[in-house]
């Protein structure tokens, strides 16, 4: 007792002294072990990894998963074209299952750190680069990397998309796109889109989710989204992020804080100390009060090594711990927040089961299904629903649902479905599985053998945009003059077209576009490429979902 009280005492001393710091020598209470089922973690900095023993021992012992600060990210990972270099994210993966700690990885597709050979790629070719990349990286940490950041920073601060030169080439596609591609390669990720300022409600966060709920509509493999949390007391703590949190979890995904910080202006006082403690209480709180959100992560962990001087100039000492490992009231309200939660109440009990599906308005690749609801009584709430497929003895799902009802879309033609139900809880409970439905699809379009390719760029504001549809012969013999028709899903109109004549009817949605004389004839495994400029309402402009070629329907990539 004596002996540890003395060393206890040189120890502090010599840490007042700045000599040595208390807290990598302290064995206490780490946030890890109040981390219960959710994940607590940091943002690595490799250089002080390398150097820093210190920087060591904090990050191994307080959080149980790990954000590569720099070394996932594109122009770390593939810095040429198809020239991949794994040293530094190796080295994190490395770090982070040497300390028994899970990994999540950051990022796969941005606007930033990302290396000028595929900014300036044409459409074909960025969108097969982005897959190759997706698919060497994700493919690589499939069996260490428990979830990513497929898509960073897709908004605008008004809720409209960033113009990024992922979506001046690609459309809004290029996200969907990124997260099946990311699917492929790994089937157990859990894939996450993530951004900055959408931590509250508001305009920024209202198009995130418009976009998610869109997303999770159609089947697009996203399982969560990512709040970065980058905070400052001089700007009022975001509105409601609590219910904010809370509107994505309904919808079925996880919700984690990716980077959060919390800076100040210089210099550094007690109060300033103080107000950020409890901005970051108020994040963890956030978080817990909301069963979905699985993951606070904090982007570094220690003042000695942040990105906040370097980035805001005037800014300091966004992070737990003070240059010399001292923990700050910050840490106080981290760890006690988490401490002092409450586990989440059990609720053994799932909801009832849901009535027998009927099914509406079937067509060769959608239906309506409508059940009575389920209800729950087991605490945690009723979730929504899951909607299976069965085959023989094999339920696969199908899509999922917050309300009792849901159109089911991408089904086959000519094909028999039968359909059950289950609802969930708040607690992830599912009911006993409904009565089934069966219903069959009506016959589809022959598909025959050409692939159109859609790429609209909306100008910046006011509801003009560029369309480029490009066709391609994949049969075998000559396509020898042509009619490609379309219909806009959203009010869309051409305005004026080039490489084709097109046309559009006033008041209709449908659009024809005839060859000129020299693109009259397409032959095998050529592509005619045409355009068009156009004009769309309201905020979004959906792409048209199916083509046909002289009435056949084509492939659409
Ligand atoms: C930052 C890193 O912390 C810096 O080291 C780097 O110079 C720039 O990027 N949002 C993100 C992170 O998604 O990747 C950023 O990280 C911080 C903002």
């Amino acid at each position: 007792m004596r002996r540890k009280l003395l060393a206890a005492a040189i120890c502090a001393t010599l840490s007042a002294l700045g000599l040595v710091a208390l807290s990598t020598t302290a064995t206490a209470d780490p946030l890890r072990s109040h981390a219960g089922s959710r994940f607590i973690g940091y943002a690595l900095n490799l250089t002080a990894q390398g150097s820093d023993a210190s920087y060591r021992t904090v990050g191994a012992r307080e959080f149980n998963i790990v954000t590569a600060e720099n070394a996932m990210k594109f122009d770390a990972t593939e810095p040429n074209q198809n020239q991949f270099t794994f040293g530094q994210a190796d080295q994190v993966v490395a770090a982070a299952q040497a300390n028994n700690q899970q990994i999540h990885g950051h990022t796969l597709v941005w606007h930033s750190q990302t290396p000028g050979w595929i900014q300036g790629l044409g459409a074909t070719q960025m969108r097969a680069a982005m897959q190759n990349h997706i698919n060497t990286v994700v493919g690589r940490y499939a069996n260490s990397v428990r979830s990513w950041d497929v898509v960073n920073e897709a908004f605008n601060e008004d809720g409209s998309f960033r113009q990024s030169f992922w979506f001046n080439t690609l459309g809004q596609s290029y996200i969907a796109d990124a997260f099946r591609f990311a699917r492929a390669a790994d089937p157990d990720a859990e894939l996450c889109i993530n951004d900055f300022n959408t931590d509250g409600m508001g305009a920024k966060s209202n198009g995130l989710f418009n976009l998610v709920q869109s997303l999770v509509q159609q089947g697009v493999p996203i399982n969560c989204v990512g709040f970065q949390g980058h905070l400052a007391i001089q700007f009022s703590f975001p509105n409601q992020v609590q219910q904010n949190f809370q509107r994505f979890a309904n919808l079925g995904l996880n919700v984690k804080i990716t980077e959060l910080d919390v800076r100040m202006q210089n210099p550094r006082d007690a109060t300033k100390d103080n107000t950020q403690a409890t901005y970051y209480r108020n994040m963890v709180n956030a978080c817990l009060a909301v069963t979905r959100c699985n993951q606070i992560t904090i982007w570094g962990f220690t003042d000695r090594y942040s990105w906040v001087p370097e980035t805001f100039p005037s800014e300091c000492c966004a992070l737990l711990y003070d240059q010399n490992y001292s923990p700050k009231p910050a840490y106080t309200a981290v760890h006690d927040a988490l401490g002092g939660n409450e586990p989440v109440p059990p609720d053994p009990t799932p909801p009832t089961t849901p009535g027998t599906p009927a099914a509406s308005n079937v067509t060769s690749n959608s239906a309506n299904l409508t059940w009575a609801a389920s209800t729950d009584t087991g605490g945690s709430g009723l979730a929504g629903y899951n909607i299976y497929r069965r085959q023989g003895t094999t339920d696969t799902l199908l899509s999922q649902s917050t309300t009792n009802s849901t159109t089911l879309t991408g089904l086959t033609p000519s094909t028999q479905y039968v359909v059950v139900v289950r609802a969930r809880d708040g607690a992830g409970n599912l009911s006993p599985t409904s009565a089934t439905a069966t219903f069959t699809t009506l016959a589809g379009p022959v598909t025959g053998t050409c692939q159109v390719a859609y790429t609209a760029t909306n100008w910046g504001g006011g509801g003009g945009f560029t369309g480029g549809v490009t066709i391609t012969n994949t049969g075998t013999a000559a396509i020898n003059g042509w009619t490609l028709a379309f219909s806009f899903p959203a009010g869309q109109r051409v305005s004026q077209g080039w490489s084709a004549t097109w046309n559009q009817p006033q008041g209709s949605a449908n659009v024809t576009a005839t060859p000129l004389s020299w693109n009259t004839t397409i032959p095998p495994s050529s592509s005619v490429q045409i355009g068009f400029n156009g004009s769309f309402t309201g905020s979004s402009n959906p792409e048209p979902t199916a083509f046909t070629i002289n009435n056949t329907a084509c492939t659409v990539v």
